[in-house]
């Protein structure tokens, strides 16, 4: 096998995508495997169906902390079709996140969350899994809890690590205080998020089948191979004995980083009672026991001259997770590095609570952090009397206001600039309230995005066989994103070929391990490396004409060179691949890397009931690259319709007094539907970042939340002159 190594280090000057003579990268292709899913054919993992498999429910907690003292399952195990009630302690392993060690120190028997599992009921179908799971009596011992973040501020800490040492715990700069002090204008407010769901519209569900020591689990997770190595520390297992297949994942927001209980439920039943297992959670499963969005209690203070210019920003932040978990919400990570200001406080502290397992969601810690952030730049604008777009031209950074490097590109003025002629923003009425067409009161609202540009190790193996087909093989998953339709676009135009002649195999931990899907930076790994791998394919395919690489020409299925032209089918012989690696190399220090972007909108408040109706929308996005502007637009409106969902709808209501999720389905915890959504005007800037990596691409997934709901919450502060700082915007606030 030969491999190909490609380490992040800029410039990347010229990228071999700009060559293709029929570019396929950066035009808006269908999604290749869109029709096995439209008519069924693309099976995820609780379509799979094993002979002799048995069905396990978990069986969970019906209080919110304490002791279990007795779990009696006969009645259970004397039901039909009841195989087994297993109450391991294995059953609660959970990995939560990228950074969770899959062994919480508690054992099964230690409640520290409403519906933590305790047990799973194992049946020959599901209805009878269930109906014994229901029947396992469940005695406790209680122990006080904390419900509430509101309730638990004054016991909040600093958190135990910084995750990759990229949250950036606590940074400080210059002097905040005598800043603020001396400050034309001040801000200084409080605004509270709450806890949020994945909601993804998969549950997670798990299917496992041991061969001998060898475990295969069908599951559906963002990173298969963290998910394996989480599954393996917790079953005290060599990673090399689990496979876990993902091939289509029915979207993960975050949800399905990391191990989650139904994995480790499935694959220790599967073992005990020697025969295939599936446990798929239902949907009131997945809200209770998989993981959550923190809330959030975020401090922010803006100081400004008279001019406009930030004299000082302090955003100080808490969240909540339960006791022992690493991962917080770092809801400051976008305030190091949006706006210059000499004096800069960011901080982050973690209450403890008796909540489900806070994890990341989409854009953690920008997602909520520019609720706050933004809507006070907007606060902080009518106080002084300027436009919200002029405010953030002001005050934008020549380089990182913090660490004092580079950006590796950075189009927010662009965004800002286009965004506001293309949504027509001059147009709005500067005076809150002032604006009705009959009961609706009508305003407008902007806010600027950025979400960080990550990279990690990926691989990817290309081959190319005797017949020209091009396989691409790698772990890295599509959960929805696009994955295999870029991937597949950008091997096409390296090695010119048509979309029909590649095939893309994701989502299998025996596959070259990937970054996996999470934290945008999906495309541009997994991208990154097929490019390694073709880099070094036309090589070898140039070698066997026996000519120089530079001198090759790749279309139409062929090498051309010097007159001669060949099949790369006849070049490939017996078949040729590759091993494409990346890693990240001197671009990722040095060079503040980030997407930006600008958003506007329009809302309709009705002035009798309150309602808020998102009316008009547009977005100016800068992300590199864009490889699919298909794909990534609908990324983009995905995250916005997040956005909007968080500032009028999305909160996960936690019982004061157990913690439990009171709204724990589709039905009560509002997700934004079509009719909540206009159309959604999305243009992506033509940006290319040449420190980034050889597709000079950015992420794209989780910009387009970022700011969103900022956007929607100033739009109603400009409709009504209500200013909300209690998230969601819901009409009651209003009224
Ligand atoms: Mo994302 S929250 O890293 O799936």
């Amino acid at each position: 096998m030969t491999e190909a190594k490609l380490t992040m280090d800029a410039p990347f000057e010229h990228s071999l995508l700009d060559d293709a003579p029929k570019p396929r990268v950066g035009t808006p292709l269908d999604r290749i495997e869109g029709p096995l899913k439209v008519s069924g054919r693309a099976r995820y993992a609780a379509e799979h169906f094993l002979p002799d498999m048995a069905y396990g429910v978990l069986v969970r907690a019906p209080f919110g902390s304490g002791t279990v003292t007795r779990l009696d399952a006969d009645a259970a195990r004397a039901m039909p079709g009841v195989i087994a009630v297993i109450d391991s302690d294995l059953l609660i392993r959970n990995g939560g996140d990228f950074g969770g060690s899959a062994a919480p120190p508690q054992g099964v028997r230690d409640v520290v969350y409403f519906g933590q599992p305790i047990a799973l009921a194992v049946a020959d179908s599901f209805e009878h899994a269930r109906a014994a799971a229901l029947a396992v009596r469940v005695d406790h011992e209680a122990r006080p809890g904390i419900y509430d973040l509101e309730a638990a501020l004054d016991r909040a800490e600093p958190p135990t690590d910084d995750i990759f040492g990229l949250f950036l715990i606590h940074t400080e700069q210059g002097d905040v205080e005598t800043a603020i002090a001396q400050a034309d204008t001040v801000i200084d407010e409080v605004w509270t998020t709450p806890s949020h769901s994945h909601a993804a519209m998969e549950p997670h569900a798990a299917v496992a089948e041991w061969d001998g020591q060898r475990l295969t689990l069908q599951a559906s997770y963002q990173s298969p191979v963290v998910s394996r190595d989480q599954l393996a520390t917790a079953l005290g297992l060599d990673a090399t004995q689990i496979r876990i297949l993902s091939p289509y994942v029915g979207g993960g927001f975050g949800g399905k980083l990391g191990l989650m209980p139904e994995a480790a439920a499935a694959a220790i039943a599967a073992r005990e009672l020697g025969r295939p297992v599936k446990v798929v959670m239902a949907r009131q499963t997945v809200f209770e026991a998989t993981g959550r969005r923190p809330a959030t209690h975020q401090r922010l203070r803006l100081g400004a001259d008279s001019d406009g210019r930030l004299t000082a920003i302090a955003h100080e932040t808490i969240t909540d997770q339960l006791e022992g978990e690493t991962f917080f919400e770092p809801a400051g990570i976008a305030t190091h590095v949006l706006y210059a200001a000499p004096n800069r406080v960011v901080d982050h502290k973690v209450a403890r609570v008796n909540k489900l397992l806070g994890v990341s969601m989409r854009a953690p810690g920008e997602a909520v952090g520019q609720l706050s952030l933004e809507c006070a730049m907007d606060e902080l604008a009518e106080r002084l009397g300027i436009d919200p777009v002029e405010l953030r031209l002001r005050n934008e950074p020549d380089r990182h206001p913090e660490l004092d490097i580079p950006f590796s590109s950075r189009s927010l003025a662009d965004c800002l600039r286009t965004g506001a002629e293309r949504f027509g923003w001059s147009n709005r009425s500067v005076v809150p309230a002032s604006r009705r067409e009959g009961e609706w009161l009508i305003g407008h609202g902007m806010a600027a995005s950025v979400r960080g540009n990550l990279f990690g190790p990926s691989q990817a193996r290309v081959r190319i066989g005797a017949d020209g087909r091009i396989t691409i093989e790698t772990e890295m998953t599509d959960i929805g994103t696009g994955t295999y339709t870029i991937l597949a676009q950008i091997a096409a135009d390296l090695l010119g070929v048509a979309m029909s002649d590649v095939d893309v195999r994701l989502g299998d931990t025996d596959l070259p391990t990937s970054a996996g899907s999470g934290g945008s930076w999906g495309a541009t790994t997994a991208g990154s490396a097929v490019y390694a791998a073709c880099l070094e394919l036309r090589d070898l395919l140039a070698d066997a004409a026996g000519v120089p690489v530079a001198e090759a020409r790749f279309a139409d299925g062929m090498l051309t060179a010097r007159g001669q032209a060949r099949t790369l089918g006849d070049l490939a012989g017996a078949g040729m691949a590759v091993d494409g690696s990346v890693a990240p190399g001197q671009s990722n220090g040095a060079f503040s890397q980030a997407s930006y972007g600008a958003h506007f909108c329009e809302v309709r408040v009705n002035a009798t009931t309150g309602e808020t109706r998102v009316a008009r929308w547009s977005s100016v996005l800068a992300a590199g690259r864009i490889l699919n502007p298909k794909t990534a637009t609908s990324q983009a409106i995905g995250g916005i319709v997040f956005g909007i969902g968080a500032a009028l709808t999305e909160e996960q209501v936690h019982d004061s007094r157990s913690g439990k999720v009171v709204n724990r389905d589709l039905g009560e915890y509002h997700v934004p539907v079509h009719a909540d959504i206009p159309d959604i005007d999305v243009l992506f800037l033509d940006e290319r970042d040449h420190a980034a990596n050889p597709l000079l691409a950015k992420g794209v997934g989780e910009l387009g939340v970022c700011g969103a709901g900022a956007a929607v919450a100033n739009a109603i502060y400009n409709a009504t002159g209500v200013r909300i700082r209690d998230f969601p915007c819901t009409l009651d606030k209003l009224l």
